[in-house]
């Protein structure tokens, strides 16, 4: 691949995002972490943009290739002004299919020169999400191994996790 969005809205980042993330840039020659800047889902988000792209850039310092941008418009539209032709998703049980499957279908009815192509999440972060790290969080249990580092101690400032 040459030049490929990771969309999301990254709130927080989790090990299961950067996985994806990882293995998307050893098959491309440039990777942008695309930020939603308004989540289409629930409420808003615990982390502002500022925050989750800040913490995305801390836990991609090691990766050359890798930059994180914020976006507000269609995610197609963000491609384009990128100069993406992909758009890379990780895709954890079934649960996600449907949600996923919409999306790409839209996408594709949106800008046909605009892929999306999925990368299966390791067993070991299958049922990752981000809400999930929240509430563990919340409740101050460890999320440890879930979260890179910095991410760990954003949490634990803003909702006082151990
Ligand atoms: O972290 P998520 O929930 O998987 O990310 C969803 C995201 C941000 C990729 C999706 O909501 C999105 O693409 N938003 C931008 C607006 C857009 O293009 N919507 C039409 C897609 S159907």
């Amino acid at each position: 691949m040459k030049r490929a969005i990771v969309p999301g809205t990254f709130d927080p980042i989790t090990c299961g995002h950067m996985d994806i993330i990882e293995r998307a840039a050893a098959h491309s020659d440039e990777i942008i972490v695309g930020v939603a800047e308004s989540p289409d889902k629930g409420e808003g988000p615990l982390f502002t943009t500022a925050e989750r792209v800040a913490l995305i850039e801390d836990a991609v310092e090691h990766l050359a290739h890798v930059t994180v941008k914020p976006f507000a418009t269609l995610l197609v539209d963000f491609a384009e002004e990128e100069g993406a032709t992909v758009i890379v998703k990780g895709l954890r049980a079934v649960t996600d299919f449907e949600r996923e499957f919409q999306m790409a279908a839209l996408n594709w009815r949106l800008d046909k020169t605009i892929e999306t192509m999925f990368i299966m999440a390791i067993p070991e972060y299958m049922y990752l999400s981000s809400s999930a790290v929240k509430e563990i969080a919340a409740h101050d249990g460890s999320v440890k191994g879930l979260v890179p580092r910095g991410v760990e101690e954003a949490l634990a400032l803003k909702l006082g996790a151990p």
